[in-house]
């Protein structure tokens, strides 16, 4: 039998506006840009201009080139972004990792302000943007080629593997991607990887249930989750002052020149 999304909605749809001009990022809202990695020759060739020495010899090391064009055009789309909410030219933006990898802006950069995080899953990748707080998102399209039961039982804690057993079998693969996601973000807006014991909070996996933290997570962090079209759950996690939530559509690459 093939399977396939469970039929109902996995989550309740947000509006993603595609706007004229780029927006103002206030300090209560944090934004979500979507974007499709399909870039022609000449847009890609733009982008990798823009990336620094290092990224360049990270790019070099790709074998393979599909996953090559995709990071330069992940990097170059983020430079992008944050060059136009900080009025500064894309190339001369500079990163810095934290201890388990994740990219923050430097000080010189105006990174103290300006947040985000980054992820992709296929052709699709997903940033988010604050100000003075720390964010993670992650996106992954459902796949079913992915044995998820095994995936679960080494990642999930206990609550988390009850509550994919009592859903209703055609609905335990959504189940799991959208704990996945959720786990992830809360993961890397943390920037501290697997420091944190993937056993040690549960998230809610219900299709179609708001998303919230049900164990082991301070009461400053937020959670919600979207879709992207509708194959590619989002989670973001934040943590501060409730923020207001703004989608955006980039499209494809294209329309950054
Ligand atoms: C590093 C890690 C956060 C990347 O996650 P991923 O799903 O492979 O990739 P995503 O597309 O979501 O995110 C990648 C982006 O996150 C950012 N990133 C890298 N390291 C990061 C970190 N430690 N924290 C937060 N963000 C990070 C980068 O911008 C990266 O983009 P790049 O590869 O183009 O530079 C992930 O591998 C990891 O450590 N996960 C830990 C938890 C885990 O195993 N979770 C299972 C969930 S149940």
């Amino acid at each position: 039998m093939v399977e396939s999304l469970g039929g109902g909605a996995l989550l309740d749809s947000v509006v993603w506006e595609s706007p004229q001009s780029h927006p103002p990022l206030w300090e209560d809202e944090i934004h979500v840009w979507q974007s499709h990695l399909v870039a022609d020759a000449g847009t890609q060739s733009l982008l990798h201009s823009y990336l620094s020495e290092d990224e360049n010899e990270r790019a070099a090391r790709f074998r393979l080139d599909r996953d090559r064009n995709k990071f330069v055009t992940t990097r170059g789309t983020l430079r992008i972004l944050l060059a136009r909410y900080l009025q500064a030219r894309p190339k001369d933006l500079m990163f810095l990792l934290g201890p388990e990898g994740k990219p923050a802006l430097t000080a010189e950069s105006a990174g103290e302000m300006l947040s985000f995080n980054v992820s992709h899953s296929q052709d699709v990748a997903v940033f988010a943007f604050g100000q003075n707080r720390n964010i993670g998102v992650d996106v992954e399209r459902v796949r079913f080629d992915v044995e998820y039961d095994d995936i679960a039982q080494h990642y999930f804690s206990v609550g988390e593997m009850q509550s994919l057993a009592k859903l209703p079998r055609g609905n335990r693969r959504e189940g799991f991607f959208l704990c996945w996601t959720r786990k992830e973000a809360y993961v890397k807006a943390g920037g501290r990887g697997l420091q944190i014991a993937l056993d040690s909070f549960d998230v809610n996996l219900e299709p179609g249930d708001p998303a919230c933290f049900l164990r082991g997570v301070h009461a400053s962090w937020r959670i919600s989750s979207f879709m992207v079209s509708n194959e590619y759950p989002v989670a973001l996690v934040y943590d501060g002052a409730p923020a207001d939530l703004k989608f955006f559509d980039l499209g494809n690459v294209r329309r950054l020149q």
